[in-house]
C-alpha cells in the first residue's frame, strides 16, 4: 500500500494541473491515499502521474475507486476490456481523436465526472494535450454576462460537424457501430457538486445554441465564450511520456489534444468515470 504522506503535489501552471509523486498505480491502494488524489483532483482539476507502466486491469482497478465505470457511446472500447477505449492515431491518419477544445460527452444527459487518459505509445514530439480551468473562465466573466448566463441552458449535440471529423478516423474503422446522434440539455454555468464553485459549461464542440434562441441568435455570443474560455491564463500544456496519466475533472475543465504530430503513431487508453446530471 501507498502512504499518502509521501505523495507530492505538484502544480504545471498557475491556472490549473498538478503533476502527483509518490505513487504507483499498480499498488492496491489505501482509502487515506485515494482521498488524498480525489482531493487534488478537485483542487488542481486536471492530475498527472509520470512513469506508471500500469495494464488494462490495474487503470480499471484504479478508476473504480473513484466511481462506476461508464460506456462511451460513439466507439467500440478493447476486445477484452469494453470499458477501455483505445485512443489511437496512425501515421497515415489526418484527424486525431477530439481534437478541438471540449468537455468529453456533454450530448449525454449524464457526462462523466472524469476520465483517466494512459499514455502506451507517444510521437517523438507533439501530441501534448491542453487543459482549460471553467471555474475561471466563469470568475473572469462580468457582472452582467453572469445575469445573463446564470440561468441559460445550452443545447448540446454529437453530431456538430467540427467534432464528428475528429471521430471519423476512428469510427471507420471501428465500422461495425455507427454513432447514433445525440442531444441534450444543461445549464450554460454549472454548480460543481463536489466543491460548490460554479463552471462555465458550454463547449465549442459540442454545444449548439441556447434553449429559447435561434442558432442565429445563440452563435455570437457562443463564439464569444469559445474564445474566452481557453484564453492563455485559464490554460495548461501536458507533454505526455509512456507511461504518463492524466485524470482530469469533466465537470470543471476543457480540453483539446494538439494534432501536431501527423507522420507518427500515439495510441492512449481511455476509462470515464460515471458522473450526474449537471445543476
Ligand atoms: C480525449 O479527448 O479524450 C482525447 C485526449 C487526448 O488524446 O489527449
Amino acid at each position: 500500500m501507498n502512504d499518502s504522506n509521501s505523495i507530492e503535489t505538484l502544480p504545471i501552471s498557475g491556472a490549473l494541473g498538478a503533476e502527483i509523486h509518490g505513487v504507483d498505480l499498480t499498488r492496491d491502494l489505501s482509502d487515506g491515499t485515494i482521498a488524498t488524489i480525489r482531493a487534488a483532483l478537485l483542487e488542481h482539476l486536471v492530475i498527472f502521474f509520470r512513469d506508471q507502466h500500469i495494464d488494462p486491469p490495474h487503470q480499471l482497478a484504479f478508476a473504480k475507486r473513484f466511481g462506476e465505470i461508464a460506456e462511451y457511446p460513439m466507439i467500440k472500447g478493447l476486445e477484452d476490456y469494453p470499458k477501455i477505449v483505445p485512443v489511437i492515431k496512425m501515421p497515415d491518419d489526418k484527424a486525431n481523436f477530439g481534437g478541438l477544445w471540449h468537455t468529453d460527452t456533454a450530448y449525454l444527459d449524464m457526462p462523466p465526472m472524469g476520465a483517466i487518459l494512459a499514455a502506451k505509445e507517444v510521437p517523438p514530439y507533439g501530441g501534448d494535450t491542453l487543459f482549460s480551468n471553467m471555474y475561471l473562465a466563469y470568475e473572469r466573466l462580468s457582472e452582467g454576462m453572469h445575469r445573463m448566463l446564470d440561468d441559460l441552458i445550452a443545447i448540446n449535440s454529437s453530431a456538430k460537424a467540427d467534432v464528428t471529423k475528429t471521430r471519423e478516423d476512428m469510427v471507420n474503422k471501428a465500422d461495425d457501430r455507427p454513432p447514433p446522434a445525440l442531444t441534450a440539455r444543461h445549464p450554460v454555468v454549472r454548480t460543481h457538486p463536489e466543491t460548490g464553485r460554479k463552471a462555465l459549461y458550454v463547449n465549442f464542440g459540442h454545444t449548439v445554441r441556447f434553449q429559447g434562441m435561434t442558432e442565429a441568435e445563440s452563435t455570437p455570443i457562443l463564439n464569444y465564450l469559445f474564445r474566452h474560455q481557453v484564453q492563455p491564463e485559464f490554460t495548461c500544456c501536458f507533454k505526455w511520456r509512456r507511461g504518463s496519466i492524466a485524470f482530469w475533472d469533466n465537470r470543471a475543465v476543457l480540453h483539446n489534444p494538439v494534432n501536431d504530430y501527423h507522420g507518427y503513431k500515439r495510441v492512449m487508453h481511455r476509462i470515464i468515470i460515471a458522473g450526474e446530471k449537471p445543476h
